[in-house]
């Protein structure tokens, strides 16, 4: 996993908990990094999983919604750091069904070693899309904030429903519909 994704993950806690929660949640992980991590660096996945589960130990936040709110702090890193890739959209329906032909395309080339989900495009229409995600990593709530803020960057909202296929969250049904 991409430092970025660490880095602004603990400024946010930070943000939220104050630091003393940032040194709580890194002295209860076993990580390799010891918690230091650099925005260009690749970090274990492991790593991240052990910071979410402390976090979420410590504040009675579940998992899910830590990585919604986290999903949602970070489109905005995505829209200062990558303007031009964004600006190719002019609708939230065709930049989520243009994540896995595209958008996640061009991220490999910027870091070839990105752990990416894939997103199967079911059916689209132009007020609604269906897609499968896919990861050995199960962030499909990490997807949820983003697809909510990009309706937001493109002011519209949507209505969307998640399904699990596999229990364990490796495999969800996303129906999205505009409002
Ligand atoms: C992961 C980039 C848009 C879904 C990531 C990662 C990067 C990235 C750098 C981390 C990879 C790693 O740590 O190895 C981008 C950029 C985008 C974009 C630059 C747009 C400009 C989206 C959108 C979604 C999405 C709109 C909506 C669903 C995900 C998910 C992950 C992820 C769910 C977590 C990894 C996993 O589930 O396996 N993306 N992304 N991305 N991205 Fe994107």
């Amino acid at each position: 996993m991409k430092g970025i994704v660490f880095t602004e993950f603990l400024d946010l806690v930070e943000d939220k908990f104050g630091l003393e929660m940032v040194d709580k949640i890194i002295q209860q992980s076993q990580l390799e990094s010891n918690g230091i991590y650099t925005s260009v660096g690749t970090y274990k996945f492991s790593e991240m999983l052990q910071l979410l589960q402390h976090l979420s130990e410590n504040t009675n936040i579940s998992i899910d919604d830590l990585l919604l709110v986290y999903a949602e702090h970070f489109f905005s890193v995505l829209e200062t750091s990558y303007p031009g890739l964004i600006a190719t959209y002019n609708d939230p329906i065709e930049m989520l069904a243009s994540i896995e032909n595209h958008i996640h395309i061009e991220v490999r080339k910027i870091y070839p070693d990105a752990e990416l989900p894939t997103f199967e495009v079911v059916n689209k229409t132009d007020n609604s899309l269906i897609m499968i995600y896919k990861s050995s990593r199960a962030m499909h709530h990490f997807g949820l904030g983003l697809m909510n803020k990009t309706f937001e960057h493109f002011n519209s909202t949507a209505t969307i429903v998640l399904e699990k296929i596999k229990e364990d969250g490796t495999e969800v049904k996303f129906i999205i519909n505009k409002n």
